[in-house]
């Protein structure tokens, strides 16, 4: 028996991870598609990565950050201060999303109270947001499965309706709803007492949260019996056409209601074969493309238009998406060519020859 208090039911095991796979005891592989909770952006085994623990672990284990500081977190505060967008930052190392927002909620008050304002402590978040598990990253967050047990302790957050584009609230839908939310914001706030407002928490991206009506995509077309369960400890079964909608012949689905499950979601299925067409199987080409031409301008004078390095968009390549014949357009980018001599228009690109 495990002696793991677990968060799903009878989980694999997982023993390595390589770029983005990771596989399990028993060999099965999976496509770590999101990086876990969206953290491990550069995957997995970086051997980079594993000889910097190594070299440092030699060196010094841990030390409080009331008492000392490092160089490596001297050198990584001042990296990171390089590329995010807040002028004159200060980084505040943490443990992992739930502590960073405690933090965040926490600075926000520390902020307002140093500013002599401390009847500003409410929060805004969003409905259906996560932001954690911890309390206050749980009251924040809009999640009425998560929230519901802890309800007592909760209560200090207000939620403004969820940026979702299915069943999005704007009533003029699909136009004008960044307007909409962004007036249910303010009234909230006006409602609320602009004064009393601590700060607005809301996700970039939401992608914690299986989203209703979004597609998600099985990892094969073709698919048939199909069953979806929840990770609850007794897990339950999702019913066809009123929890979600499969597309078998595209192996995609499509969630209608999330309310009472536990995700993440398991999907088995049996798949039949398929032809699969190899593409972008090359590095792609980059291309020397030179166009004559008359100059319509100039009297019909010949011109000759030389681009001696274009990467072209590869979609605009493929001779499938092309629908229309005799029509002539390129996309891509254009290359510089250090070897070539400059030319007055298009400098090291190419050149243009009136003849
Ligand atoms: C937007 C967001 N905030 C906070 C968290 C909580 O992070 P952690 O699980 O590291 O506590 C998550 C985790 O998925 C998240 O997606």
């Amino acid at each position: 028996m495990s002696r793991v208090f677990r968060r799903a039911a009878d989980p694999p095991v997982a023993v390595r991870g390589e770029g983005v796979w990771i596989e399990d005891a028993s060999g099965g592989r999976y496509l770590d598609a999101a990086g876990g909770a969206i953290v491990v952006g550069i995957g997995h085994g970086d051997p980079v990565v594993a000889a910097a623990v190594e070299e440092q672990s030699r060196h010094l284990a841990y030390v409080h950050g009331s008492a000392f500081t490092t160089e490596p977190l001297e050198a990584y505060a001042a990296e990171l201060a390089e590329v995010v967008p807040v002028p004159d930052p200060r980084v505040f190392p943490v443990s992992g999303g739930s502590e960073a927002v405690e933090t965040a909620l926490k600075l926000a008050r520390s902020y307002h109270l140093a500013r002599g304002e401390p009847e500003r402590q409410v929060i805004v978040s969003r409905h259906l947001s996560y932001h954690g598990n911890t309390r206050g990253a749980l009251d924040v967050s809009g999640r009425p499965r998560l929230r519901a047990p802890y309800e007592p302790w909760l209560g200090h957050a207000i939620h403004v309706p969820a940026v979702a584009e299915y069943r999005c609230p704007a009533p003029g839908h699909p136009l004008g709803c960044g307007a909409w939310h962004a007036n249910e914001l303010e009234r909230t706030i006006e409602d609320v007492g602009s004064g009393r407002v601590a700060a607005f928490i809301a996700e970039p991206i939401g992608g914690a949260t299986p989203v209703i009506g979004d597609r998600y995509f099985l990892a094969h077309p073709k698919v048939s019996t199909l069953v979806v369960k929840d990770s609850a400890a007794t897990p339950a079964t999702l019913v066809a056409g009123t929890d979600y909608t499969a597309d078998v012949d595209f192996g995609a689905l499509q969630f209608l209601n999330l309310g009472s499950f536990t995700p993440p979601f398991k999907a088995s299925y049996a798949y039949g074969a398929v032809n699969e067409v190899g593409i972008f199987t090359q590095p792609l080409p980059e291309r020397y493309l030179r166009l004559e031409g008359l100059n319509t301008a100039q009297g019909n004078a010949k011109v000759l238009v030389e681009l001696y390095r274009v990467a072209f968009d590869p979609l605009k390549e493929i001779a499938f998406i092309s629908n229309d014949y005799n029509k002539f357009e390129l996309e891509g980018s254009l290359l510089a060519d250090a070897t070539k001599p400059i030319d007055a228009t298009l400098g090291s690109f190419g050149r243009i020859v009136q003849l």
